[in-house]
C-alpha cells in the first residue's frame, strides 16, 4: 500500500516547528511519499482542514517562528466518539500515518488514535521541555535565548534602581525554563515547582543579598507556582528591596528558532519518516545523550520527568 503521510502542529506553538514540518514534507516526499498538511491541530483534522503539500509549499518556512500549518488546543479529543470521527476522515484520504508534532496534549491524543488502528508518530513540539522520552524538546532553546534576552536587560534596569526583579517565565509545571535561565543569566535566585523553597527562605536570602550591599537582585520564578505580584510587593515590604514583577508571557513563544531548535526540528522530522519507512508506529522521537531515539507514546507518558533540581543546585555557587 502506497505511503501517505499526514502531518500536524498542536497544542501551544513552539519555534522550530516549522522546520520539523518542512522535514517531514520533503523527507516524505523523497522517499516516494504523499504527504498532507492537516491546519490547526485535531481540531482542524475533524474539520477536514487537509491539503496535499509539494516540496515548495515549505519553502521558506525554516527560520520562521510559530507554524504554518496553525495549531490549536480540543480537550474534546479525548471524547473516543471524536477521534473515530477523526480516524473517518483519515481514511477517506487514504493518510495511513500520521505524525503530530506538540507536547503531552498531542501525544495523548496520538495514543488515542493508535489504539483505534492509526499508524502514529509524535514529535515533542514545546517550548517547556516536559516530555520524559527526550532530553530537549523543539523550542526549548529559542524560548531559554529569549528569557534570557530579557532578563540580561531587566537586569540593567533593576541594577540601575537598585531593585529586585521578579520575573515569571512559562513551562507549565516543568522548571527547566526556570532552571536553565536561571544558570544563564546568573539569577540570585530560582524557583520552580521541582524546588520546594518558601516564601521566608527567599525573603530572608534576599534580605541578607541586601545587607551584603547587593544592589540588585533577579529572582526566576516558574508560572503557577504563585502570584508574582503578591509576591513582589512582600518582597519589597519585607526585604526592603523596591521590587517590580514581570510575566514574559507568550512573547516567550514567538521568534526565529535558534540553529539549535532548526537542527533538532530538522533531524527528528527526518527520523519520523525512517520511522515510517521501517513500519515503526505508535512512537515518539527523542533526543537522548545526543542520539536520535524512539519510545512507545504509551511509554513516553508513563515515564518519570527529570527534574530540574539539579539544575538549580548546580548553579547556587556561584550566583
Ligand atoms: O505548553 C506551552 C505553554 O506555552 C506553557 O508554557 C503555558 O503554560 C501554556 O502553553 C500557555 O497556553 P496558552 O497559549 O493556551 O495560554
Amino acid at each position: 500500500m502506497p505511503i501517505k503521510i499526514g502531518v500536524f502542529t498542536s497544542g501551544g506553538d513552539a519555534p522550530g516547528m516549522n522546520a520539523c514540518i518542512r522535514a517531514v514534507v520533503r523527507a516524505g516526499i523523497a522517499n516516494g511519499y504523499e504527504v498532507f498538511g492537516i491546519y490547526d491541530g485535531y481540531r482542524g483534522l475533524l474539520a477536514d482542514q487537509i491539503v496535499k503539500m509539494d516540496r515548495h509549499s515549505v519553502s521558506d518556512i525554516l527560520n520562521r517562528g510559530g507554524t504554518i500549518l496553525g495549531t490549536a488546543r480540543l480537550p474534546e479529543f479525548k471524547d473516543e466518539a471524536v477521534r473515530i470521527k477523526a480516524v473517518d476522515i483519515l481514511n477517506r484520504h487514504g493518510i495511513n500515518a500520521l505524525v503530530g508534532i506538540g507536547g503531552d496534549g498531542t501525544y495523548k491524543g496520538l495514543a488515542g488514535l493508535s489504539k483505534l488502528g492509526v499508524n502514529t508518530i509524535g514529535l515533542p513540539g514545546t517550548i517547556d521541555n516536559d516530555i520524559a522520552s527526550t532530553d530537549y524538546t523543539i523550542g526549548f532553546d529559542t524560548a531559554l535565548n529569549t528569557i534570557v534576552e530579557c532578563v540580561d536587560k531587566l537586569r540593567d534596569t533593576s541594577s540601575s534602581h537598585q531593585r529586585c526583579s521578579v520575573i515569571e517565565v512559562m513551562g507549565n509545571h516543568c522548571g527547566d525554563l526556570a532552571a536553565y535561565a536561571g544558570i544563564s543569566s546568573g539569577a540570585e535566585l530560582v524557583i520552580t515547582p521541582e524546588n520546594p523553597i518558601t516564601k521566608d527562605q527567599v525573603i530572608k536570602y534576599l534580605r541578607a543579598q541586601k545587607d551584603l550591599g547587593k544592589r540588585h537582585a533577579i529572582v526566576i520564578i516558574s508560572e503557577k507556582v504563585t502570584d508574582v505580584f503578591e509576591f513582589a510587593s512582600e518582597i519589597e515590604s519585607r526585604c526592603g528591596f523596591e521590587t517590580r514583577a514581570e510575566v514574559l508571557g507568550h512573547m516567550q513563544r514567538g521568534g526565529s528558532p535558534t540553529a539549535r531548535d532548526r537542527i533538532l526540528a530538522t533531524r527528528m522530522g527526518v527520523y519520523a519518516v525512517n520511522l515510517i519507512s521501517q513500519g515503526i508506529t505508535s512512537s515518539c522521537v527523542g533526543l537522548i545523550k545526543d542520539r536520535l531515539t524512539y519510545t512507545s507514546i504509551d511509554e513516553s507518558m508513563e515515564l518519570p520527568r527529570h527534574s530540574s533540581m539539579e539544575f538549580i543546585e548546580d548553579s547556587q555557587l556561584v550566583s
